[in-house]
């Protein structure tokens, strides 16, 4: 047995960063995580893995699509898949051990094995229990289960079996037009499936911004996707040569009978707090099974917390660093705050979709005036030269104060050019003090620029 100041639960974005800040900031730290390697879903089968292969695809895509045009002559490449997986395997390996490395580095105990809370000050590892002043829950979240669609990992996968399939499957039927839905459909529609995407709203990526959506839709379309909107998914049967799923549509309720190799589901994720023993710990909950916290992340039990994708908020790696991160200063005596208005949103396909801040509709719903400022990155030089002139920013303003209140973008690194605004709206800016800031050309963010410009007195370049 052993005594900490703190032991966090969990080692994935959440859990490393505010483990790592704790060592970094003085404390006696350890982490207990159950999988072989340390990063937790992020890292080993999400995050990571998922943008290794997103990389892999949208070069063939490239490759197939653009390199003619360039000049580059000759045939497209044809894809090894198991060497794709290898190099994805390659990817997590040195980001897994990147975090065993930072662990060492800042003298962070590693306790492998699943972690219960016997009480307020311990945590049981296997047999061993140990003492810990402060105990973080971080323990994650796992994909949602859907009535009558039983998931194998081979056949009906989550996200995880996504990212490993023996072989790319002919035909593949998406459960839940959300973020890993399109980003797992983006991939395998690259490397030749036919990918139908059922969602059970009339639009996909619902809280998005409703123009941004309609857009991706459109694009996602020209690259193949069939896209089923306003269908709920009754269920799925696997037969020896293929996999039916049935749905019907909410306008009619009519029955609908689609045959595929593969399902992927993803219909959203749940906290993962199994093994905790949280009801015996006293640990309370709200009714979607999110631990309760207040603004400090305090759980119901003294000196026990919770951060990340196990308490509310998005279920996102950067709001879980932004927890942990904020929960070790907090645990230190220092002040901090997360302000999660300002927690960026990305859907890494190709183009990306980035967002920050308040939507179209959310503002309308206020009752907020407001300013839109709109350009098409066709009217951007850099974009046209890449083929990636369809797409916009769109950067909303207070009609009044010309305050900063929320940008859409949807186009060539996108997931990087939201940054711009996010700092700036952590400032307080205005669009004015976007564009009266010189941005170079020819760049990407010149867009967010001209943006700006069309929340004033209008753009340069349309
Ligand atoms: P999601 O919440 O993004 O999307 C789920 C979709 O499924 C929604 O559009 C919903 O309307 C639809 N749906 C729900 N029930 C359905 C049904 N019975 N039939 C058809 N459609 C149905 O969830 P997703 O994509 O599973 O992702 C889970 C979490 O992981 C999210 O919180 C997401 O933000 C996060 N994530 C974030 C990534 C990123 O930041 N790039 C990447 C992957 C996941």
């Amino acid at each position: 047995m052993a005594s900490y100041d703190l032991i966090v639960i969990g080692s994935g974005p959440g859990g490393y960063v505010c483990a790592i800040r704790a060592a970094q900031l003085g404390m006696k730290v350890a982490c207990v995580e159950g999988r072989d390697t340390l990063g937790g879903t992020c890292l080993n089968v999400g995050c990571i893995p998922s943008k290794a292969l997103l990389h892999a695809t949208h070069q063939l895509h490239e490759a197939e699509h653009n390199f003619a045009a360039m000049g580059l002559m000759g045939a497209a490449p044809r894809v090894d898949w198991e060497k794709m997986l290898a190099y994805k395997a390659d990817t997590i390996g040195q980001n897994t051990k990147g975090i065993e490395f930072l662990f060492k580095k800042n003298k962070i105990d590693w306790l492998k094995g699943w972690a219960s809370i016997p009480g307020a000050g311990k945590v049981k590892v296997g047999d061993d229990t140990h003492e810990a002043r402060h105990i973080v829950i971080a323990s994650g979240s796992e994909s949602s289960p859907l009535k009558g669609v039983e998931v194998d990992e081979e056949t009906i996968v989550t996200s995880t079996g996504a990212l490993s399939l023996k072989k790319i499957p002919k035909r593949m039927v998406v459960i839940g037009g959300g973020v890993i839905g399109l980003e797992m459909g983006s991939v395998y529609a690259r490397l030749g499936t036919q990918v139908t995407v059922i969602e059970y709203l009339d639009r996909l990526i619902p809280g998005a911004d409703g123009e941004v959506a309609k857009t991706f839709q459109r694009m996602l379309k020209k690259q193949g996707l069939d896209v089923v909107t306003g269908a709920a998914v009754q269920g799925t049967e696997v037969l020896k040569t293929k996999t039916k799923v049935s749905y019907t549509l909410r306008k009619d309720d009519s029955a609908h009978v689609i045959d595929t190799d593969v399902v992927l589901l993803a219909t959203g994720r749940r906290p993962f707090t199994e093994g905790l023993g949280l009801d015996a710990a006293g640990i309370a909950r709200t009714p979607r099974g999110q631990i309760k916290v207040d603004a400090r992340y305090r759980t119901s039990i003294d000196g026990v917390y919770a951060i990340g994708d196990v308490i509310e908020g998005p279920m996102l790696a950067h709001k879980a660093m932004d927890d942990g991160h904020a929960l070790a200063d907090m645990l230190a005596g220092h002040a901090a705050v997360v302000d999660y208005n300002l927690v960026p949103g990305v859907i890494y396909t190709s183009p990306e979709v980035a967002s920050v801040g308040a939507t179209e509709e959310t503002l309308k719903e206020q009752g907020r005036p407001y300013k839109a400022g709109k350009v098409s990155f066709m009217s951007n030089g850099r974009a046209k030269a890449m083929f990636q002139g369809d797409g916009f920013v769109k950067l909303l303003a207070d009609k009044d104060t010309d305050r900063i209140l929320g940008a859409h973008i949807i186009g060539p690194y996108a997931g990087d050019m939201i940054h711009e605004i996010t700092v700036a709206m952590q400032f307080g800016a205005s669009a004015e003090d976007i564009a009266l800031t010189s941005h170079a050309h020819p760049t990407f963010s010149e867009a967010v620029r001209e943006a700006a410009l069309a929340c004033g007195d209008g753009p340069i370049h349309a």
